[in-house]
């Protein structure tokens, strides 16, 4: 089926950033029983869903998205991942009681957090746990110098881009899970620094990432800065010199028994 290049980079990030998404998956499926239901909350390709599928194969699996691309995307990947379409922002629909609910990226689009962390809360069944992984620094992937320096700009225009569309990006999630009601049981920063040779999707990874951010910002940046990044994009597939940094954020509360 047709795939956008958002969710190409949804499915790009868990390819090149395999060890961290292993890790954490290993560590997000030690928390659940035997034959869990678990909800993935803002879902995209399902990258999540099919991830903890493997890790637990007895798995019932619940992806949520309010997007019919995405859901589209997972139903054809995997027949045994049940879709709901549904507005997280609104009511939720019923999805529980649920063993595990998995939110990854996907929080910080809700315009109340919180309001969705008691939804989240109210679907889990006593004891359940709730892992929200974030990002907490979007990818860079240009060596130290001029470019990194350009890529430093870009980066800092599209931050602010979000926190103007109101999106929580560097929220106290510890915080907001207390306040929803959940007992935080972890917290965990993930730094990740892959340098030199990279595998080999993330010349593809770089260029989607960069040639959005380019796209967005269109109207924001010098015409310098423009003109210098077009032509970076326009080559970054088939470098061999690109680095991977990112900064993400891994919180695991617990409902209550
Ligand atoms: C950055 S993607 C993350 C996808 C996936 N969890 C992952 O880690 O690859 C965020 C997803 O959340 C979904 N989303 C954003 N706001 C939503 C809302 N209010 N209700 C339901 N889904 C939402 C988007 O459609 C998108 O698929």
């Amino acid at each position: 089926m047709a795939h956008t290049a958002f969710a190409e980079l949804l499915d790009l990030d868990a390819e090149v950033l395999r060890d961290y998404h292993d890790e954490v998956i290993a560590w997000v499926g030690s928390l659940a029983p035997a034959r869990p239901k678990i909800i993935d909350l803002g879902a995209g390709t399902g990258v999540g869903s099919r991830a903890l599928l493997r890790a637990l194969p007895g798995a019932e699996v619940v992806a949520v998205d309010m997007d019919d691309e995405m859901l589209a995307h997972i139903q054809a990947s995997d027949s045994r991942i049940r879709t709901v379409r549904a507005d997280l922002d609104q009511p939720w629909p019923d999805l529980g009681p649920a063993d595990l609910i998995w939110a990854s990226a996907s929080m910080h689009h809700l315009a109340d957090p919180v309001r969705g962390l008691r939804q989240a809360l109210a679907a889990l069944r006593p004891g359940g746990h709730l892992v929200v992984a974030e990002l907490e620094s979007f990818p860079s992937f240009l060596p130290e110098g001029p470019e990194a320096e350009l890529e430093g700009r870009l980066s800092a225009e599209l931050d602010k881009m979000r926190a103007e569309h109101g999106l929580h990006m560097h929220a106290d999630w510890p915080a907001l899970l207390a306040e929803a009601g959940f007992t935080v049981e972890a917290d965990r920063r993930f730094d990740i620094d892959l340098r030199p040779p990279l595998p080999a999707a993330a010349g593809r990874y770089a260029e989607i990432s960069l040639g959005r951010g380019l796209q967005r910002l269109e109207d924001r940046l010098s015409a310098d800065d423009l003109k210098a990044l077009e032509a970076i994009v326009a080559g970054v597939k088939t470098r061999d010199d690109l680095v991977v940094r990112t900064t993400r954020t891994v919180i695991v509360g617990r409902k209550p028994s």
